[in-house]
């Protein structure tokens, strides 16, 4: 079995579309891969209840008990490795990475970035995108390398940004293509490994 363990930090969105997806398009059976786990490292993130309520495992590794980003990464890795995890899936987990777990991880990290890379790259990607009078914006996932928000693109999807949106409107017309380009980037990927 390919486990796939999903990283949060929020509301946990992303989370329950991939693992809505891997109900609907019986991921099990199809891909021999199921979500095992939900880690998030903030203890009050909206998405730990949520997957709770699915009946998911959850795990909480607050990054603020850790006094250096590699200690921190080290909890982290452990608290994954513990779900002997196939793909590790960042949905919204707003920490940045040592290049250690970068590399623990390499080949089976992916990340959803809500630009369309190599544009935005980090924070407030909506309110750059409307400042820098973009017609379009979009969402990217991608494999996840050392360098913040690069590395090569699986999936992408355009939204138009319209005349009067604000950073907020924006932000959920990506949002709903986001919940549906992750879970088929992960099902690509599940498919094309094995
Ligand atoms: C999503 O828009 C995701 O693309 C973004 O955080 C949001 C999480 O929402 N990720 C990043 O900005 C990573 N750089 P969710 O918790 O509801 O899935």
């Amino acid at each position: 079995m390919k486990n796939i363990v999903i990283l949060i930090s929020g509301s946990g969105s992303n989370m329950a579309a991939i693992v809505r997806a891997a109900e609907r398009e019986q991921w099990a059976r199809r891909f021999n891969a199921r979500v095992v786990a939900v880690i998030s490292n903030k203890a009050d993130a909206a998405g730990v209840a949520l997957a709770q309520s699915q009946g998911l495992a959850t795990a909480v590794v607050p990054h603020s008990d850790y006094a250096s980003r590699e200690a921190f990464d080290a909890a982290l890795a452990d608290a994954v490795d513990a779900h002997a995890p196939a793909l590790v899936v960042l949905a919204g987990f707003m920490r940045i990475l040592t290049p250690w777990f970068v590399a623990r991880y390499q080949g089976r990290l992916l990340n959803i970035h809500p630009s369309l890379l190599p544009a935005f790259p980090g924070l407030h990607t909506h309110r750059r995108a409307i400042e820098a009078g973009c017609r379009i914006a979009g969402v990217t996932v991608h494999q996840v390398t050392t360098e913040l928000d690069h590395g090569p693109i699986l999936a992408q999807a355009a939204v138009p940004v319209l005349p009067d949106d604000t950073p907020d409107s924006l932000a959920a017309r990506v949002l709903a293509q986001e919940h549906r380009v992750y879970p088929q980037a992960i099902a690509n990927w599940l498919g094309e490994t094995e």
